[in-house]
C-alpha cells in the first residue's frame, strides 16, 4: 500500500487534501441533519469574517464600553422580523445560541433543568479562577458544592448583620454629608469587596481606605481579562494573559495564609468558631482539601460582590432621580428601625416599600443580565455536546 503511495506522489497528495475535506463535510452534514430531527436552526447571525471573529471581536468590545446591551440588540436584529428572541452564531464550528424567549430560558432553569449546565467549554475557560466551585461544574461536583457551602446560608449566617453595619458605618464616612459629588459606584464596589472578604475570611482587605490596594487591583483584573476569555469563546488562547496570571498568584497568595490558619486548628474548635467566617464554617465541615476551599471561598467572593455592588448603586442612581420615593423610603425606614439604631435581620425582612425598591431595581438593571448554559443530553446520541446557549434576561 505504502508502495503504491510512493510510486503515485499526486495521487497521494490529492488523497491528503481531499479526504480530511470529505470527513469535515460528512459530519456537517450528519450534524446537521441531527439538529433538523430534533427542530430547527435559529436564524444566524451573518458574520462577515471567517469563523464570525467580527462577532467576538464586537462583543468584547461592546463589554469593554459597558454597551453590552447594544451588543444584544444587534445580534437579535438578525432575526427574520428584528427582534424575535433567537438567533444563533457559528464561531470556528462551535454552535452558540442566543435567546431571550421566556419559553426557553424557563426549559432551561426549569421544566428541562437536568438537560442544561455550565458544560465543559465554560469549565475549561473559567477553572483558572473559579477552579471546580458551584459556578463552575455540573452534576456531582455541582451538587457536593452546593451541599458544602449550604451551611453559610443559614438564617442565623446570613442574618448576622455586624459586619454589614460595620461596613457601612465606614462607607457612610467616606461619602462626606456636606454636598460634595462623590463617586457612590465606586465606593459601593470598595464596600462590597471589603464586607465580603470579612464574611468570608474574617479579615477585610480595606479597599475603602485604599481602592487600589494589591488585592482590589488584582480581583478587578483577573475579573477584566477573564471576562474577555469568556466572549472570545474557541478565540480565547489567542488572548494575552501576563495580567491574568499575575492578578491570580496575588489572589491565591492572599487567599492561602487564611486557608492555613483553619486547616491548622482542629474541627472541634472550628465547630465553635463557625461564625467567625465563612472560612471557619467551610473548614469545620470537615473538608481538609485546599483547592476545594480556596475555589468556594473565591467563587463566593466573586458571586456576592459586583451583583451587590451593582444593585446598590443603580438603586441609588434611581433613587437620586426620584425624591418622592426617597422621602416614602425614608418615612418607612425611621418608622421600623429608628435615626440612630442598626437594621436587625427581621427588621429588614419587614420592609416592604424597601423591598420593592430593590426588586424594581433589579427587574430594571438586572446584576445578572445574562448567563451561560451548554446542552448536556446532546452529546449523548453521539453528536458533539458543544452547543452553547447565552440566556438574556434585560431584552
Ligand atoms: C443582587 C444580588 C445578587 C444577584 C442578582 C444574584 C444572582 C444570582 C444568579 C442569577 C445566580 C444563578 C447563576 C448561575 O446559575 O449560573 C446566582 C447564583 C448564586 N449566587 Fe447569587 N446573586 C446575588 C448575590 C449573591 C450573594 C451576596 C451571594 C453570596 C454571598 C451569592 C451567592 C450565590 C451562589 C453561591 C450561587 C450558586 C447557586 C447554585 O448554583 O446553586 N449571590 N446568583
Amino acid at each position: 500500500m505504502l508502495d503504491l503511495l510512493y510510486s503515485h506522489p499526486f495521487l497521494t497528495l490529492t488523497l491528503l487534501i481531499f479526504l480530511p475535506f470529505l470527513y469535515i463535510n460528512i459530519s456537517i452534514l450528519l450534524e446537521n441533519r441531527a439538529i433538523r430531527r430534533l427542530g430547527a436552526f435559529a436564524p444566524p447571525v451573518k458574520a462577515r469574517l471567517p469563523f464570525s471573529i467580527d462577532v467576538v471581536l464586537r462583543s468584547i468590545s461592546n463589554a469593554t464600553s459597558n454597551k453590552d446591551l447594544d451588543f444584544w440588540a444587534w445580534l437579535f436584529a438578525w432575526s427574520p422580523n428584528k427582534h424575535s428572541p433567537t438567533v444563533e452564531v457559528s464561531l470556528a464550528r462551535q454552535r452558540f445560541i442566543f435567546t431571550a424567549d421566556p419559553e426557553n430560558i424557563k426549559a432551561i432553569l426549569a421544566t428541562q433543568f437536568q438537560d442544561y449546565g455550565k458544560g465543559e467549554p465554560f469549565h475549561e475557560d473559567w477553572k483558572h479562577f473559579l477552579g471546580d466551585s458551584i459556578f463552575a461544574t455540573d452534576g456531582d461536583q455541582w451538587h457536593n458544592s452546593r451541599q458544602l457551602i449550604r451551611p453559610q446560608f443559614v438564617k442565623n449566617r446570613v442574618a448576622d448583620l455586624d459586619i454589614f453595619e460595620k461596613h457601612v458605618r465606614h462607607l457612610l464616612s467616606k461619602i462626606g454629608g456636606r454636598g460634595e459629588e462623590v463617586d457612590i459606584c465606586a465606593l459601593f464596589y470598595c464596600f462590597t469587596l471589603d464586607s465580603a472578604t470579612d464574611y468570608l475570611l474574617g479579615k477585610s482587605v480595606d479597599s475603602l481606605d485604599d481602592p487600589n490596594t494589591e488585592f482590589a487591583s488584582a480581583f478587578a483584573e483577573v475579573q477584566r481579562v477573564q471576562n474577555t476569555i469568556a466572549r472570545a469563546g474557541p478565540f480565547n488562547k489567542l488572548l494575552p494573559k501576563g495580567t491574568f496570571w499575575a492578578g491570580l498568584k496575588v489572589i491565591n497568595d492572599f487567599v492561602e495564609p487564611f486557608i492555613e490558619s483553619v486547616l491548622r486548628m482542629n474541627i472541634a474548635d472550628l465547630k465553635e468558631k463557625t461564625n467567625q467566617s465563612f472560612l471557619h464554617a467551610l473548614a469545620a465541615t470537615g473538608t481538609r482539601d485546599r483547592k476545594v476551599i480556596r475555589d468556594q471561598v473565591v467563587a463566593v467572593l466573586l458571586a456576592g460582590r459586583d451583583t451587590t455592588a451593582g444593585a446598590l448603586s443603580f438603586t441609588f442612581q434611581e433613587l437620586s432621580n426620584h425624591p418622592e420615593i426617597v422621602q416614602k423610603l425614608r418615612r418607612e425606614i425611621l418608622e421600623r428601625v429608628g435615626p440612630m439604631e442598626a437594621p436587625t435581620y427581621e427588621d429588614l425582612k419587614n420592609m416592604p416599600y424597601l423591598q420593592h425598591c430593590m426588586n424594581e431595581t433589579l427587574r430594571l438593571y438586572p446584576s445578572v443580565p445574562f448567563n451561560v448554559s451548554c446542552d448536556l443530553v446532546w452529546g449523548t446520541a453521539g453528536e458533539k455536546a458543544d452547543s452553547i446557549v447565552g440566556e438574556n434576561v434585560v431584552a
